[in-house]
């Protein structure tokens, strides 16, 4: 029910894609500041250090109202669910259910489905709108560049 996708790097080649979302069965700092002499400086390379930004898929791979699913080798094979809540805002969330872990894997209307125990999370917010789950999906920072989706991760 789930393709998925294998991601690169924002200086690797678009990666390939599968996945998730056309119906509903088918599934889903830099800022450098100047202050060196009070330690800054270290504060800003450590939060640069700690994410970064990988290319995705092409903005076409996403339909409208559909989600899709990628593997993003360069950041441990996360896998990160690509949605498009309207025609050209794209949202970005981690794939593992926040109940238990499992692939959120399917999308149904504006609802993103975990088929372990059922629980709904919105497409446009990722915040659950159905239980078990008590908690939002992990959501990253979106960035669309020349028709690519590159999605912001923590390491
Ligand atoms: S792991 Fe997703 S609902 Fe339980």
């Amino acid at each position: 029910m789930t393709e998925s996708h294998n991601c690169s790097s924002a200086n690797t080649p678009e990666p390939k894609q599968s996945f998730l979302g056309l119906s509903r069965r088918s599934f889903l700092a830099s800022f450098a500041i100047a202050a060196g002499s009070i330690g800054l400086t270290s504060i800003a390379d450590s939060a640069k250090a700690a994410s970064k930004k990988y290319k995705v898929c092409a903005t076409k791979s996403i339909k409208v109202g559909g989600a899709s699913s990628f593997r993003v080798a360069a950041a441990k094979n996360m896998m990160v669910l690509i949605t498009q809540p309207k025609k050209g805002v794209f949202r970005a969330f981690d794939q593992r259910c926040t109940h238990d872990g499992y692939a959120v894997n399917s999308i149904e209307g504006k609802n993103l489905i975990c088929q372990a125990h059922g629980a709904l999370f919105d497409i446009d917010s990722g915040a659950v709108k159905r239980g078990p789950a008590r908690r939002s999906l992990t959501k990253f920072t979106v960035t669309v560049e020349k028709n690519f989706v590159y999605v912001t991760i923590k390491s």
